[in-house]
């Protein structure tokens, strides 16, 4: 498959602008970046989300609460779903709304499906035959193909899989777009398709178990920061880069009709990047010392090494990630910074938006 033509590798305001576009998702880390990203080209955004959790201010610290219309509800209750769609009415989905910990998918698992498969089925079944539909992105996840820790790059053909709930319940949304998009979407001329990306790193994350979040409460806290796995290497990538990843994609898929209906997007697996340096250079990005202790999780399951090959959106979308490497740090520390520091963290994440434009 050939480039579709796409000449910058950013949205286009010229696309977005007064697009109507269902986000689900807002409440949270990803959610509220891009929610300020779409408005800032212009999109009508209406967010459909749970309310925002107590671990995850971003959605009043950035002001997406008085930026964006918002919905609160559940995806398990496919009536609130419809609801949200008769709404709304959307030209564009970004479906990002999940239950997104292993360690939370672990302790309950039920949730964890419920929400990310059954919640995706709620809400392709509720936007498939709405009319002016054009294209419905779900997020789901590196984490879903079968992981046999070989130290390969993963493909979009490689085999789906998942060993913890929260990585099966994304492979398992794989299959439910799949088959909407055989069975309903590509019928209707409406373009469906899924977007792997990998760890996402980047200011205003506050959930439990994520190691950016969790050196920013020990900083914070005054405690040493304990790592589960200080040698597993992971996809790390700026929140920036994969949102650009999602909304270029999104914007071609809707704009051509030669797209594959899965692409990766992550960082050079060439230069794995272990936990232990991440952190390392997060806090002395922070301006700390670097402390941190094993603390290993007896029979744990986690993954030790997980990388994505996304050559696949480079081709074709002119998708680069930005911030490789030690400016994702850096941009990453600097928004927790001037949190702390009492700054316009609205202010300052549509800064951080439109300087990731100029690079
Ligand atoms: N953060 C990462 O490193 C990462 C990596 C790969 C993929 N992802 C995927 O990206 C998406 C966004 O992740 P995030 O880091 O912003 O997660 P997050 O936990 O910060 O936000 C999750 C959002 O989903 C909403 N949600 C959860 N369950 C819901 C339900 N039953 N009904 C309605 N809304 C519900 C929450 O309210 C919140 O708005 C998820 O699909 C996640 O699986 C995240």
């Amino acid at each position: 498959m050939e480039g579709v033509g796409v000449s910058s590798a950013l949205p286009t305001a010229q696309f977005w602008r007064g697009k109507k576009v269902l986000l689900t998702g807002h409440t949270g880390f990803k959610g509220s970046w891009a929610a300020l990203w779409l408005r800032e080209l212009g999109a009508e955004v209406t967010g459909f989300a749970l309310p925002p959790a107590a671990d995850q201010p971003l959605f009043h610290v950035a002001g997406v609460d008085r930026t964006i219309r918002s919905l609160f509800g559940d995806l398990r209750d496919l009536g609130a779903v419809r609801q949200a769609v008769d709404i709304v009415k959307p030209e564009i989905v970004l479906h990002l709304a999940a239950q997104a910990l292993v360690r939370r998918s672990l302790a309950d698992p039920v949730e964890t499906f419920a929400s990310n498969v059954m919640g995706t089925v709620h809400l392709l079944e509720a936007t498939r035959g709405v009319p002016g539909l054009k294209g419905v992105l779900a997020v789901t996840s590196d984490k879903v193909y079968a992981n046999e820790e070989k130290g390969l790059a993963f493909v979009e053909d490689d085999k789906l899989g998942g060993k913890d709930p929260y990585s099966a319940s994304k492979a398992a949304a794989e299959i439910v777009v799949y088959s909407y998009a055989r069975s309903y979407f590509d019928r209707a001329g409406i373009r469906l398709a899924t977007a792997r990306g990998g760890n996402v790193i980047g200011g205003g994350d506050h959930s439990q178990d994520r190691l950016v979040p969790d050196i920013v409460r020990a900083v914070r806290g005054g405690k040493p920061l304990e790592l589960r796995h200080p040698e597993a290497t992971r996809p790390w990538q700026h929140v920036l880069d994969c949102l650009n990843g999602y909304l270029i994609y999104a914007e071609a898929l809707i704009s051509s009709c030669d797209l594959p209906r899965a692409l990766n997007f992550g960082p050079d697996p060439a230069h794995p990047l272990p936990v232990s340096a991440v952190a390392d250079a997060i806090f002395q990005a922070l301006g700390q010392n670097p402390a941190w202790v094993h603390k290993p999780v007896p029979g744990s399951i986690e993954m030790k090494a997980l990388a994505v090959n996304s050559q696949e959106a480079r081709r074709i979308l002119n998708w680069r990630d930005r911030l490789a490497g030690t400016p994702s740090l850096i941009w990453t520390a600097q928004w927790y910074a001037a949190e702390a520091a009492g700054q316009d963290m609205h202010a300052f994440t549509l800064n951080q938006i439109s300087r990731f434009s100029t690079l």
